[in-house]
């Protein structure tokens, strides 16, 4: 429970910083995030996660899923939601940093299948 709980605390803190320097004045919503981050296979999801991105791709990805986390999810537990993209979010922050061993945690954060099959509607 404690990781779970840090993780929905970094979420509502970066929350509250969401959209200070913000490359996209308005929040995108989830079909558009999915069309300009995570979807086709030369996604900036993609870019970043071989390794390859500038610094600029890698604050992108983390701005568009931060509005990820700020829509609610179509269907599915609204705080599991949270949580699950969350987690996204908290790992683009972690490959903006730096973190060692980022991008594989943002590689399994960002499994198309498992977040689809609970929060994807038909
Ligand atoms: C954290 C959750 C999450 C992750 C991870 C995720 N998606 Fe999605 N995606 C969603 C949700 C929720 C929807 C449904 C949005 C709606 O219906 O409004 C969606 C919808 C989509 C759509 C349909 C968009 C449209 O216009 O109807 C595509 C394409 C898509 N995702 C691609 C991907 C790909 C590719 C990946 C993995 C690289 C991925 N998504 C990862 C949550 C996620």
């Amino acid at each position: 429970m404690r990781l779970v709980s840090s993780i929905a605390m970094a979420a509502i803190l970066l929350l509250g910083f969401s959209h200070a320097n913000s490359f996209n004045a308005e929040k995108k919503t989830i079909k558009e995030v999915m069309k300009a981050g995570m979807a086709g296979n030369t996604s900036l999801l993609k870019k970043v996660l071989s390794g390859d991105a500038s610094a600029e791709e890698k604050m992108k990805l983390l701005d568009l899923l931060i509005d990820l986390v700020e829509n609610d999810a179509p269907k599915g537990d609204e705080t599991e939601w949270k949580m699950m993209a969350g987690m996204s979010m908290l790992t683009a922050a972690k490959v903006v940093a730096g973190r060692e061993g980022a991008i594989d945690e943002l590689k399994k954060a960002t499994d198309c299948k498992s977040c689809h099959e609970k929060f994807k509607g038909k």
